[in-house]
């Protein structure tokens, strides 16, 4: 296994407020990283720019929570992944399942807004997950891999591209799976990555939990072998929660 950067990446989803992304992003650079971490900041669109602003010169990442897959045009309230890297983003997260429901985007949306993504220079998040239905009808893997096959891009690298996992029934719920089953998913996203891009960049790939992860539980799916950090919703809008994960990775 190559040495995979921890990513702990914190999607704000559609919260915040000026004066609170001030504060969570000032308590945020006075914690000491640490080597081997990355902190990742994914706030809403009208905060991009102060956050990019706060977290100047502290590492700390920034990234967008979609983008359109046109670079630019007749596309109104869309933003393009041009735009994102303008204004200081590195990241994007594509394929959140709250945006596959909320917005009927499907893999093939999801692979365009991939693209845009790499040709903007930015890093694609794309995220994969099974619905408790298909979880209970033992279609988990199923899913995960059309989802994988249809939504990263073909141009995807080791370091253009991350795959997060969120079962959406853990989204926001309290529930995870157990410890061995999130291992059994980022295991078969890993080998479907070596069967389509080969070893070499399954292996620098990172891949992401994401569900109800909390500083309880952080410790025990960090330390998975094929888990290389959390995308975190509800805990990454508090700074202790989000910095507490952060210190329980390795
Ligand atoms: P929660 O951490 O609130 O469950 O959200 C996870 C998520 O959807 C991050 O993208």
């Amino acid at each position: 296994m190559s040495a995979r950067t921890i990513l702990i990446a914190g999607n704000w989803k559609m919260n915040a407020s000026i004066g609170m992304a001030e504060q969570l992003t000032g308590a945020l650079t006075a914690w000491s990283a640490r080597d081997g971490v990355e902190l990742l900041v994914c706030p809403p669109f009208p905060y991009l720019v102060p956050v990019n602003a706060s977290i100047a010169n502290s590492g700390i990442k920034l990234g967008a929570q979609s983008c359109h897959a046109a670079e630019s045009g007749a596309h109104t309230g869309d933003i393009s992944a041009e735009m994102l890297a303008d204004v200081g983003c590195t990241y994007v997260i594509v394929g959140h399942s709250e945006r596959r429901t909320d917005h009927a985007e499907d893999d093939a949306t999801v692979r365009g807004q991939g693209d845009a993504a790499h040709r903007a220079g930015l890093t694609a998040m794309v995220c994969v997950g099974e619905t408790e239905a298909e979880r209970d009808a033992d279609k988990t893997l199923d899913v995960v891999a059309t989802q994988l096959t249809g939504s990263v891009p073909d141009g995807a690298t080791a370091s253009n591209t991350v795959i997060a996992y969120e079962p959406v029934w853990a989204i926001g719920t309290g529930r995870t799976p157990t410890e061995a089953e999130v291992q059994d998913v980022h295991a078969a996203i890993r080998a479907n990555l070596a069967a389509r891009f080969g070893n070499e960049m399954a292996d620098g790939t990172r891949i992401l939990y994401g569900g109800s992860m909390k500083p309880g539980n952080a410790a025990g799916l960090l330390a998975l072998a094929d888990v290389d950090g959390g995308l975190i919703g509800g805990a990454s809008l508090k700074a202790e929660d989000f910095t507490a994960i952060a210190d329980a990775a390795g």
